[in-house]
């Protein structure tokens, strides 16, 4: 279950080719747009075939940049709804206790940081031209469809863990005061940050998925990855609406630091609270685990925040995970369905079991 394709082989398959033959942000022209889709999906291949077998350096060195034939995903709001039914266990991961309450500390987040972001950009869409508008638009719609979800899915958590709710009452404050407080120049920066962030747990995230979330509660792992895709998904929107609105260097700086910071110091806290709540505290397991994934995410994140911070940079430049991009593929909109996560592979075929609101 969950296990990666061998190095080597495509994730899409011919699947991959078909997808891609059909998109339409690729040219008129059926040979070029065949042409490009192989070039894409040999990069999609080539990126899983070195995560597979990833060395230091190389990873980066080789995969961090995409080609610009990449640079085409335009977000899509998915209006998915997750339930939970009154079984659910907020410690979802019987078997990595631990990544649940990371995990749901992230998720606390969301109800606070996405809403400021996204009143950030709506204050901005004036600034903006036409498409840029119309994909900021997209972006704001993806960012509360994220905090709703997440939003159900916390009352669950603090429910069962009541201290977080000071955890909340001090973001609520953060946002607030930030929104209030400063410039539209830096709330506006702040969303870029944010979203490097996302994006890089993305990548992390794929390269271990089966670790991650093979024996974990299906919905709200795929809570967790569909919010993750979509992230992926939209990963150049801040980016553009920021240079088109602002573009301050200093701005963008602080913006970047502020909102890395305020990330990481949220999750911990929340984390540390979570721990104790579970009984994880004294487990030295737990620990070690914690400890593996804050140093494997630094070394993603940390090349990933100093080439967003170079003058030439574009976060397009930044090449997608794979498989959360096949995955969104699966997306019914009549439906408004979404396979939930069981282990396999991307493919939207055979029928598996689908959230439908
Ligand atoms: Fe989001
Ligand atoms: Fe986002």
């Amino acid at each position: 279950m969950g296990s990666y394709p061998e190095a080597g082989s495509n994730p899409g398959g011919n699947d991959c080719l078909v997808k891609r033959r059909l998109a339409a942000p690729y040219p008129s022209d059926s040979s070029e747009a065949l042409e490009q889709s192989q070039i894409l999906c040999a990069d999609e291949a080539r990126v899983a075939d070195s995560r597979s077998n990833p060395r230091i350096g190389e990873y980066y060195l080789s995969n961090l940049t995409n080609p610009p034939m990449c640079h085409v995903m335009s977000p899509i709001v998915r209006s998915v709804t997750f339930r939970f039914d009154a079984s659910f266990e907020p410690s979802w991961h019987p078997r990595l206790p631990e990544f649940a309450c990371v995990a749901n500390s992230v998720s606390l987040i969301m109800p606070y940081a996405e809403p400021y972001i996204a009143r950030s950009v709506r204050q901005a869409l004036p600034l903006l031209g036409e498409d840029l508008r119309e994909e900021a638009k997209a972006y704001i719609g993806q960012e509360m469809q994220h905090q709703a979800q997440h939003r159900k899915f916390n009352d669950l958590v603090v429910g069962q863990s009541p201290r977080l709710s000071r955890v909340e009452r001090a973001m609520a404050w953060t946002f607030r005061h930030l929104e209030t407080h400063r410039s539209l120049s830096f709330n506006l920066a702040f969303a870029p940050g944010f979203e490097t962030l996302a994006y890089t747990g993305a990548r992390w995230t794929e390269k271990q998925l089966g670790h991650l979330f093979d024996d974990a509660d299906p919905v709200a792992s795929s809570l967790f990855l569909w919010h993750l895709a979509e992230e992926v998904e939209h990963k150049n929107v801040a980016y553009d609406v920021f240079h088109a609105a602002s573009g301050k260097k200093l701005s963008y700086l602080t913006g970047m630091l502020s909102s890395t910071l305020m990330l990481i110091f949220f999750t911990w806290w929340s984390t540390w609270i979570l721990l104790f709540d579970q009984r994880q505290l004294l487990r030295p397991a737990a620990h070690w685990h914690l400890f593996l994934w804050s140093f494997g995410f630094a070394f993603d994140l940390f090349p990933a925040l100093f080439v967003s911070i170079m003058p030439s940079h574009h976060p397009s430049d930044l090449a997608d995970p794979t498989w959360f991009r096949l995955w969104l593929e699966c997306y019914d909109p009549k439906s408004r369905s979404i396979p939930l996560w069981n282990g396999s592979q991307p493919v939207c075929e055979p029928a598996r079991p689908c959230l439908v609101e």
